[in-house]
């Protein structure tokens, strides 16, 4: 289930495995599904629930969050991206045998080019994201790519990250500090930690625009 990093041929490491932070990503949309969704949907206005999951990998926590909507009778449309279409492979596993199909849209690329794309061009009321902040070079790349993507006012990413990545420089920490330091537009709080003594900690943020409260 859970793997230490394995930094692949082209120097990113894959979406093949589920990764923890991935499953505590998913615990808590299932043990806070009711409340996150009752206030996204607050403000819809009969509007499908837009989605989307950076890095998804296995796109677990989407599944987690689709079946949460589809049981309050929500609608909703997803979005997975990952780096390529192998990365993406396993999101089409999860979700082949998905009845709303036509809901989920599949997104191919690198983060730092996905910005100008229509990734970008109609803003997303929630984001996910599990084990992508492992680097620090790549806070820069998602806090603007989060910027771009997130509806201004409304929009929030729910973030699973490690606190600290042993042998690389992110983590769910470091990338606070980043947001509180360099103005990046971005908000980034606590809204749980796991912790059982025995391994890394391992953080799950609420990320908005600076202008919104989280
Ligand atoms: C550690 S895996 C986590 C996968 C999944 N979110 C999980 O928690 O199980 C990191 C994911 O981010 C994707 N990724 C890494 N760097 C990327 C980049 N620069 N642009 C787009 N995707 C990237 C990888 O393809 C991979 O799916």
């Amino acid at each position: 289930m859970t793997q230490d990093f394995i930094v692949g041929k082209d120097g990113y490491e894959g979406g093949e495995e589920v990764w923890e932070c991935s499953q505590d990503l998913v615990d808590y949309i299932r043990q806070a599904g009711n409340d996150i969704t009752r206030s996204l949907c607050s403000d819809q206005d009969g509007e499908p629930l837009r989605i989307l999951e950076l890095g998804c990998g296995h796109a677990k926590p989407s599944w987690a969050l689709v079946s949460e909507l589809d049981k309050l009778g929500v609608l909703w449309t997803l979005t997975l991206q990952d780096l390529d279409a192998p990365s993406l492979e396993k999101a089409r596993e999860t979700f082949a045998q998905y009845r709303n199909l036509d809901r989920v849209q599949f997104v191919e690329g690198e983060w730092s080019q996905l910005g100008d794309t229509q990734l970008a061009s109609t803003p997303y009321d929630i984001v996910l994201m599990s084990e992508t902040l492992y680097r620090a070079s790549i806070f820069p790349v998602l806090s603007r790519l989060l910027r771009q993507v997130l509806a201004p006012q409304s929009g929030l990413c729910l973030s699973a990250q490690k606190r600290f990545y042993f042998g690389l420089d992110g983590g769910s920490l470091p990338f606070l500090l980043y947001t509180k330091e360099n103005g990046c537009g971005l908000s980034c709080r606590l809204v749980k930690d796991l912790q059982d003594g025995r391994s890394n900690i391992r953080d799950i943020m609420a990320i908005t625009s600076a202008s919104t409260s989280p």
